[in-house]
């Protein structure tokens, strides 16, 4: 089943973060033009489809995932004509566009939103979520359960007006919307509907796992003692009716047209609940963005790191590799996003003598996984995290700043009771430093010249400074860049069937530097072999395979007399080869 072809498993996505890829009108923000005056650079690249970021009217309290008109482009992005001119140029080139929806919750400066906070008989009112306060034993107003926002304290708002609370499981101004009324599904159908008729390919649907939540609203068990406000995902991630309402949107949007559809499905930890969307079976989506790989560096907290092992990342993406592959479970190969920080800082080595060769080493992995391939912006460029001198007023991502103010009130309260401590955030900086969503938000870094070329004038978030060095005119046409290795690397992969529907199998035998398995697929299998740290490594092939009729392909070094492949092969620091047996 997963070896049935389709356009979408074969693509190659590249995510843009609009307001940090080019602008062209100096404003110091990306925009819609931006992205078609770089048409050719992704086309050149080996992109088949583009998904945007939301581009949507908003009032970017959470840089667009908070949206006021899903009709309607903001105005720092541009207009409606200039999105025409986009899918244009897209659909000129051969390539696709997906959408990102955003449809758990709206803006709070939505017209829905407005009307539904209007009065309690509103027809709107019951298309999100609202409820009346409780009292506590001292007769003081408390929110109607103890759920806790992802990036705030309660997940609820009080609106004096109607005297209720209303739901948000993100920040205040993304009300999360009331899926269990079929008015809002029905609305949702014909935004999608609205784009789908202008021209777009595909949505990546935000958080879309969050959109029915346990009925009655229960109290989050307390799983951390002391706090007011409780962790509540088992309450509202893939609750008891999601399956039904995304059947619904196949059924009603999805089956008739060939799309390409990504559901995030944070928060879910077991692999049966999210093959569920995915299965053909079930008739909901093409696949989804699971956590697992991107929360391995997380104790659990998303701003604060930890160290993690070549054992757990192996067991991770081998797991999914071969999960209910013959049932038709199809993955999305993802390492990087606008969510996390890059993967070279994070799984590969960013220091100036092995970024290149780790970041390319990650550009092996990914294009030898199976699965439908997203890059992120920049990612072919192998862009790192800004450094850690930056202070707190260059993170402008909404998280960092609400988690950075919390630990200022408590260390604050801290202080006032034990008196005179001094405030030191240095360790939450620290955390930043690795794990903010900030690193692949700043601008894209296209050339030297002033603000890496991303503008003429000020750009809305500082440029990393090793842009001088790394950008794309310097690594264009280059033959050692990271950028060109990308480029040869999606080649590869694109005239390599194997390396899009092999099946996989995972040959490091527990090597505690090396990553190594085979793909195999008709009568073709691949090797691959990727040496995860800077020390030269020895790797003993088993006996799975006769290995002197594999022939190199593909490698971040220059290999004397790579073929066919020896055993034991000797690897460089970061060294990654593919060798293909046909
Ligand atoms: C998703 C988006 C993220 C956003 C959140 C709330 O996780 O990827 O950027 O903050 O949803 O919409
Ligand atoms: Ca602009």
């Amino acid at each position: 089943m997963a070896n049935t072809r389709a356009w979408w498993k074969e693509a190659v996505v590249y995510q843009i973060y609009p307001v940090s890829f080019f602008d062209s009108n100096g404003d110091g923000i990306g925009d819609l033009n931006g992205i078609y005056a770089k048409l050719d650079y992704l086309k050149d690249l080996g992109v088949d489809v583009l998904w945007l970021s939301p581009i949507y009217r908003s009032p970017q309290a959470d840089m667009g995932y908070d949206i006021s008109d899903y009709r309607d482009i903001d105005p720092q992005y541009g207009t409606l004509a200039d999105w025409d001119n986009l899918i244009k140029g897209v659909h000129d080139r051969g390539m696709k566009l997906m959408m990102d929806l955003v449809v758990n919750h709206s803006s709070d400066e939505h017209e829905w939103f407005l009307q539904s906070r209007s009065s309690k008989d509103n027809p709107k009112r019951d298309w999100y979520i609202w409820r009346p306060p409780k009292y506590d034993a001292a007769g003081n107003r408390q929110p109607p359960n103890n759920w806790r926002s992802v990036f705030q304290g309660s997940a609820w708002d009080y609106d004096e007006k109607t005297n209720e609370y209303y739901l948000h499981l993100y920040v205040s101004k993304q009300p999360d919307m009331n899926w269990d009324n079929p008015d809002v599904r029905q609305a949702v159908w014909d935004l999608m509907n609205f784009w789908i008729d202008r021209g777009c390919d595909g949505f990546r649907m935000d958080v879309i796992n969050i959109i029915s939540k346990v009925d009655g609203l229960p109290d989050a068990p307390i799983t951390e003692p002391g706090q007011p406000y409780q962790p509540a995902s088992t309450l509202f991630a893939n609750g008891p009716r999601v399956h039904e309402y995304i059947k619904e949107m196949n059924k009603k949007v999805l089956s008739a047209q060939d799309l390409i559809t990504v559901g995030e499905t944070p928060f879910t930890h077991e692999a049966s609940e999210l093959a569920a969307y995915v299965l053909p079976s079930n008739k909901e989506l093409n696949m989804v963005f699971h956590f697992e790989l991107m929360d391995l560096d997380s104790p659990g907290v998303p701003l604060i790191h930890r160290d993690w092992k070549l054992s757990e990342f192996r067991e991770i993406v081998g797991r999914w590799q071969k999960y209910r592959r013959s049932e038709g479970f199809w993955n999305a190969i993802f390492i990087e996003n606008h969510d996390h920080s890059r993967a070279v800082s994070r799984f590969g080595n960013d220091s100036e003598e092995w970024r290149a060769p780790s970041a390319k080493m990650l550009a092996m992995l990914e294009i030898s996984l199976g699965g439908t391939q997203y890059v992120y912006q920049g990612q072919e460029l192998g862009l790192k995290n800004f450094p850690r001198s930056w202070g707190i007023k260059e993170y402008k991502d909404v998280a960092s700043q609400n988690y950075w103010n919390r630990q200022v009130s408590i260390l604050t309260e801290r202080r006032a009771r034990s008196d005179g401590q001094d405030i030191d955030m240095s360790d939450v900086l620290d955390g930043f430093a690795k794990k903010a969503r900030d690193h692949a938000r700043v601008p894209m870094q296209w050339d030297s010249t002033d603000q890496a070329g991303f503008t003429t004038g000020t750009p809305w978030m500082r440029v990393n400074e090793d842009y001088k060095d790394w950008n794309a005119a310097t690594q264009l046409g280059f033959q050692d860049s990271v950028l060109t290795f990308w480029q040869q690397a999606l080649r590869v992969r694109k005239s390599n069937d194997v390396l899009v529907y092999g099946d996989f199998v995972d040959i490091s035998a527990d090597h505690a530097r090396v990553f190594a398995y085979t793909r195999s697929f008709e009568n073709t299998t691949a090797l691959v072999i990727l040496n995860f740290g800077e020390e030269v490594v020895s790797f003993s092939l088993g006996s799975q395979q006769d290995w002197s009729r594999f022939s190199f392909v593909l490698g971040n070094y220059q290999v004397a007399s790579p073929e066919p492949a020896q055993n034991p092969i000797r690897l460089e620091g970061y060294e990654g080869r593919l060798y293909v047996r046909a």
